[in-house]
């Protein structure tokens, strides 16, 4: 152990004393590199050895860059290299040998090659593509107890004619499938597709490839493809089978994970508990599946949960729809007493209003017609003033009798009341 140890030493410090006072070592790039696609925005790059290089036994390396659509680069052992890329811009990487020695990088020269875009007239091509996934239960004649449908939908390019027509096609992993449900614009051309049933595997971690081409008698209509990271599309169902119950002023609630291929552990939900009588809600956020709330047991609530994958089992996606509300608690009965309080108040205060408007006629009437002093030899006057006395309703009439009489005073009398 220890010799072959000081074997593989000693074999170092040769190698070392060979590469670095010689300055005529040199590293030639690798040949024949070329890059094949193999798949819908996949390709393969591949390349070989320098037949001439010599020290051929050594720890010979590649550095690998990506020019287009989007710079990278990388290290790599092997001679070949697998990327998943939109291709429809084109695609040029280079490569170069490289050897590290203790700290310092011995480089070769590099080697390029491309991919030209495919060819299409500008704007042709389709624009804002989204697309859906959703798993269901699967119906019991297939072998996975879930299936997921996609649906994406694009808008027709602005340069497209009115004779183009779209053809849709996704891959996932080895699978590639063509749309064979589009729907369509008024002038035929396909801008929708669904799949009712995909080979797409709602837990894995690959892209979901999609291009979309097209044909036209007029011109050449340029293909776009699109990556899509599952979680980021993915529409999780609402949690199953809520049940809520109130018991006093503890409102409990529970339900079952979604229809999903993610096991139980994999989901966050959020509970959202809407006081309909006072109108204001108070939301919750949990990992279990039960949540007990204190609640004013004279309001009515409406319950909802909706649900997401959790961080524990892929990266965090979208919260699925709320689940359908379900009503709980009452506002009947008490309320029910409360307006009979107020439909008394009411019945009281009306009762007194009008009892006292009643009072304040009889009293009107004896401040504005009080007993007027007149010339004595009117005989009409006198007997106002005597029957003056008299109560409300038999000194209505004689006031009406003052009225004709006298209808100037009555004016002068008003001013004051
Ligand atoms: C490179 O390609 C040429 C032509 O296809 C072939 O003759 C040659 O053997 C290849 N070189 C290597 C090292 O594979
Ligand atoms: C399409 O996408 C562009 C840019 O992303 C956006 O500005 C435009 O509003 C979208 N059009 C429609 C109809 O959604
Ligand atoms: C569209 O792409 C598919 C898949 O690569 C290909 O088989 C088909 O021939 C293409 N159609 C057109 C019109 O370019």
């Amino acid at each position: 152990m220890v010799a072959a140890l000081l074997l593989v030493l000693g074999a170092t410090v040769i190698l070392r004393a060979d590469l670095l006072p010689d300055k005529k070592f040199l590293l030639l790039p690798p040949v024949n590199f070329t890059i094949k696609v193999t798949g819908l925005a996949q390709v393969l790059l591949n390349w070989e050895p320098n037949p001439d290089q010599e020290q051929r036994n050594v720890n010979l390396e590649y550095q690998v860059k990506i020019h287009a659509p989007q710079e990278d680069d990388y290290e790599t052992k092997n001679t070949e290299s697998k990327r998943i890329t939109i291709l429809h811009k084109g695609f040029s990487a280079s490569v170069q040998t490289i050897l590290w020695n203790d700290r310092s990088l011995l480089e070769s020269s590099w080697v390029s090659a491309e991919l030209k875009a495919p060819p299409g007239s500008p704007r042709t091509s389709i624009v804002n593509l989204t697309c859906i996934t959703n798993t269901v239960a699967s119906d019991g004649t297939h072998f996975r107890p879930y299936q997921v449908s996609l649906h994406c939908t694009w808008l027709v390019g602005e340069e497209a004619p009115e004779d183009t027509q779209y053809f849709f096609y996704y891959r996932y992993g080895s699978w590639t499938e063509e749309c064979q449900e589009y729907s369509k614009d008024p002038l035929e051309r396909n801008i929708a597709c669904w799949f009712p049933r995909t080979f797409i595997n709602s837990k894995g971690r690959e892209w979901l490839v999609v291009h979309v081409n097209g044909s036209s008698k007029y011109v050449t209509i340029k293909p776009f493809d699109q990556l899509f990271a599952l979680h980021s599309i993915d529409r999780v169902n609402p949690p199953m089978n809520i049940t809520a119950v109130t018991e006093g002023t503890h409102l409990s609630i529970q339900w079952e994970k979604p229809v999903s291929a993610f096991p139980i552990h994999c989901f966050d939900y959020e509970v959202k508990i809407y006081n309909i009588r006072k109108g204001y809600f108070q939301t919750e956020k949990m990992n279990a599946n039960t949540f007990i709330s204190i609640i004013d047991d004279v309001s009515k609530y409406s319950v909802q949960v909706r649900a997401a994958v959790s961080s524990v089992c892929r990266t965090v996606g979208l919260w699925s729809e709320w689940s359908q509300p379900i009503y709980v608690g009452n506002d009947e009965q008490k309320p029910s007493a409360e307006w009979l309080l107020i439909v008394l108040m009411a019945t009281i205060c009306f009762a007194l209003l009008i009892f006292s408007l009643l009072c304040r006629i009889c009293h009107l009437w004896t401040k504005l017609f009080p007993p007027v002093p007149a010339p004595k030899s009117n005989i009409k006057d006198l007997f106002v003033s005597t029957n003056y006395e008299k109560t409300c309703s038999s000194e209505t009439e004689i006031e009406v009798i003052s009225y004709v009489e006298e209808p100037g005073f009555e004016i002068l009398q008003d001013s004051v009341f």
